[in-house]
């Protein structure tokens, strides 16, 4: 396991959001000092955290805003969102990259429709599932999961020292511990297809001092899970230490 450089200062894109939330608590249970950036109308939501973090609002595509809070940070956790259709995910991705410190860690979160390598193996369902909600997202202009293809396919090609790490289908509840991760999907460790929101909040915060994970996209399940409890083969656990 290889230590990454000691983190002192983080960024948070979108604090305000529920995964968002975990990661600043997270992040300050680990000592570290938190800025996070989240839509102005949402700052409200980081009351909680009042006097241990710096907020800065406005929106997480905002190249000026990210500029600004990213100034300083040895690594940046981007909550990759496809609202809308004016290009959200990629606006954001791009900014990071764009600004961040060129030995600064970046995490970015999205989910397993992203691919890295094409080696992933999805189910029937999976693809229609993906297709038929790409579809209908784009049809009311709410979503363009598209453009957070887009936003990973830029993030793969620069050679920043980036993580993307693919979210299963989520639940709330207490914390069962790090995920472990796969490669691709189809390595029956992931096939029960579920993780904590908390756990997949600090699978990316200890992936910020994790180098093993630069240039990788794991895709995560919840540990406590059936297919992680049953298949440790082909796995893989993330230590902090
Ligand atoms: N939900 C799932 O089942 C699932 C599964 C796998 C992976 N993921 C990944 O997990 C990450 C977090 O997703 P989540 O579903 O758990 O949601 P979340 O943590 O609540 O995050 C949603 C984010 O989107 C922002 N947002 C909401 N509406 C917006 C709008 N109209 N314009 C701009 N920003 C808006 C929210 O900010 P405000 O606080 O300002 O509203 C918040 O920062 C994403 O990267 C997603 O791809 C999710």
């Amino acid at each position: 396991m290889q230590k990454g450089k000691i983190m002192k200062k983080v960024c948070i894109i979108g604090a305000s959001g529920k995964l968002g939330q975990y990661m600043v608590q997270h992040s300050l249970d680990k000592g570290y000092q938190v800025v996070g950036v989240c839509r102005e109308k949402s700052a409200g939501k980081l009351d909680k955290f009042k006097g241990r973090i710096t907020v800065i609002p406005g929106a997480t595509n905002n190249r000026e805003i990210i500029k600004t809070a990213i100034v300083g940070c040895d690594g940046v956790l981007t909550v990759l969102v496809p609202w809308g259709v004016h290009h959200y995910s990629s606006g954001t991705a791009q900014a990071v990259l764009d600004y961040a410190r060129p030995d600064a860690r970046l995490i970015f979160s999205c989910g397993w429709h992203i691919t890295l390598d094409g080696q992933d193996v999805y189910s029937q369902t999976f693809k229609t599932v993906v297709k038929v909600i790409s579809r209908l997202a784009r049809f009311v202009r709410a979503v363009d999961i598209d453009d957070q293809v887009e936003a990973c396919r830029r993030i793969f090609a620069s050679d920043t020292r980036w993580t993307v790490v693919r979210g299963s289908d989520l639940e709330e509840g207490v914390s069962q511990g790090l995920p472990v991760w796969s490669r691709h999907i189809g390595d029956p460790v992931l096939a029960s297809n579920i993780t904590r929101r908390i756990d997949f909040a600090l699978f990316m915060v200890e992936a910020l001092e994790n180098d093993e994970l630069i240039h990788e996209a794991p895709a995560i399940v919840g540990c406590q899970t059936p297919s992680a409890l049953s298949k440790e083969t082909g796995s893989k656990k993330l230590k902090s230490e």
